[in-house]
């Protein structure tokens, strides 16, 4: 990670773990070590109380009652989106709120792609992708007759530039990118990729879940044509998240779903759909969620995204320096700019033993293919366990974290 070690010091690293309440549990009889922050991050107790308080103050649905709970939770609700963009460096119109990243990216599958795409064009994927950035792609390449092209990764888990730049010819209409990888911590330079993508006029999509826990995100400055994200990896509640479109795309897009709050008039000969955002959020939408995922942003924008960086970084320094010390251990991914996320295997133990032993030590990291199989495939392994940080993990707890894991190794043989 790039940011400078000093900027971490300047906060109180341990009153910032105080704000996470479920941290202080026990596992097993053993204090907890929660080292799976990029399946769920932990939650701060002002996006938890932002919740509860919508619930138990001001529960009423959004954007259509005219009464006081009505309009208080309205109000909240777009100004959450309001704060969301204002973390990204965004416009609040060119945010739509969905589930999550998969919700977002099958929306530009479903309603930017599919009504674009036919045979002999190319969706351009890379090997690191998460499965949610290829199985719509493929979905996609099957109802239009579109193909997949793959774009390669060295051993070390870097994007290949040139062979990814070599891939982007006449024929790829589309480009899905993870700015994070999920199971390498990899950061790609996605303001690079998507300058050359959109020189070649091939609309970009980055997959951003893995980034913002760890990153200060300026959408315009990446240059991407979307950028889509879950909210629950980055202190904020499940079932949340957004995609980020360019508003031309935005205003030339059917809506994905169709029901309550997309439309402006409705008859049975036929309807007139709201603007964006609001063409794209069919139904009810996660209320509480999102109110408790601007609070979130908020959160992380005084912390700074930038110390939050920093301070990652040198927890990542760490526990990379100490894991190489373990005899028999396999680290998979090791590129020179990269989060605080560590696959890693031990030789002749299976990924979901050793995280049952090391949940039995207090230790949580997942272990699994991370829904990444094409990934999985390339470096030739089933699955792999992965520990994953935040900054509200410590120095101590990678002790921990190594000592387990010795300790395991040994009882594995
Ligand atoms: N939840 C998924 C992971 O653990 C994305 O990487």
């Amino acid at each position: 990670m790039n940011a400078s070690p000093a900027a971490a010091g300047a906060i109180d690293w341990a009153r910032v773990r105080a704000d996470f309440p479920l941290l202080a549990r026990e596992v097993h009889g053993k204090p907890l070590v929660y080292f799976d922050s990029a399946n769920t991050g932990q939650k701060p107790v002002a996006v938890i109380d932002a919740v509860d308080d919508f619930y138990r103050r001001h529960n009423a649905n959004v954007s259509r009652a005219v009464h006081t709970l009505g309009t208080e939770a309205t109000d909240a609700y777009e100004g959450a989106r309001r704060r969301l963009a204002q973390h990204l460096n965004a416009r609040a119109d060119e945010l739509v709120l969905t589930s999550g990243t998969t919700f977002a990216i099958n929306l530009v599958a479903y309603s930017w792609a599919l009504p674009r795409l036919k045979p002999g064009d190319a969706i351009l994927l890379t090997r690191m992708e998460h499965h949610a950035n290829i199985v719509p792609w493929q979905l996609v390449a099957e109802r239009t007759g579109a193909s997949i092209k793959v774009a390669d990764i060295t051993p070390h888990g870097v994007l290949d530039l040139d062979a990814l730049h070599a891939a982007m010819t006449p024929d790829v209409k589309l480009l899905g990118v993870a700015h994070v990888s999920n199971v390498l911590g990899t950061i790609n330079p996605v303001a690079a990729i998507c300058r050359e993508a959109r020189r070649r006029g091939i609309v970009s999509v980055v997959d951003g879940s893995q980034a913002l826990p760890h990153l200060a995100v300026d959408i315009p400055a990446i240059g991407c044509d979307f950028y889509a994200f879950t909210g629950h990896k980055m202190c904020g509640p499940t079932g949340t998240g957004a995609l980020w479109a360019r508003p031309e795309h935005l205003a030339a897009m059917p809506p994905f779903l169709g029901g309550g709050e997309m439309i402006k008039e409705v008859r049975f000969e036929g309807t007139v759909y709201n603007d964006p955002p609001h063409r794209f959020e069919a139904g009810t939408p996660n209320i509480a969620g999102h109110i408790g995922l601007g609070v979130a942003a908020a959160y992380l924008d005084d912390l700074g995204m930038p110390r939050v960086t920093a301070r990652e970084g040198e927890l990542l320094a760490h526990l990379d320096e100490e894991m190489r010390k373990v005899d028999g251990l396999r680290i998979i991914g090791n590129a020179p700019d990269k989060a605080a996320v560590v696959s890693f295997l031990v030789e002749g133990a299976h990924a979901h033993d050793l995280a049952t032993l090391l949940d039995l030590e207090g230790v949580a990291v997942r272990s699994g293919h991370h829904c990444a199989h094409p990934l999985m495939r390339f470096y030739g392994v089933p699955a792999t366990c992965r520990a994953s940080l935040s900054f509200y993990n410590t120095h101590e707890e990678i002790d921990t974290f190594i000592t387990a894991l010795r300790k395991v190794r040994r009882l594995l043989g």
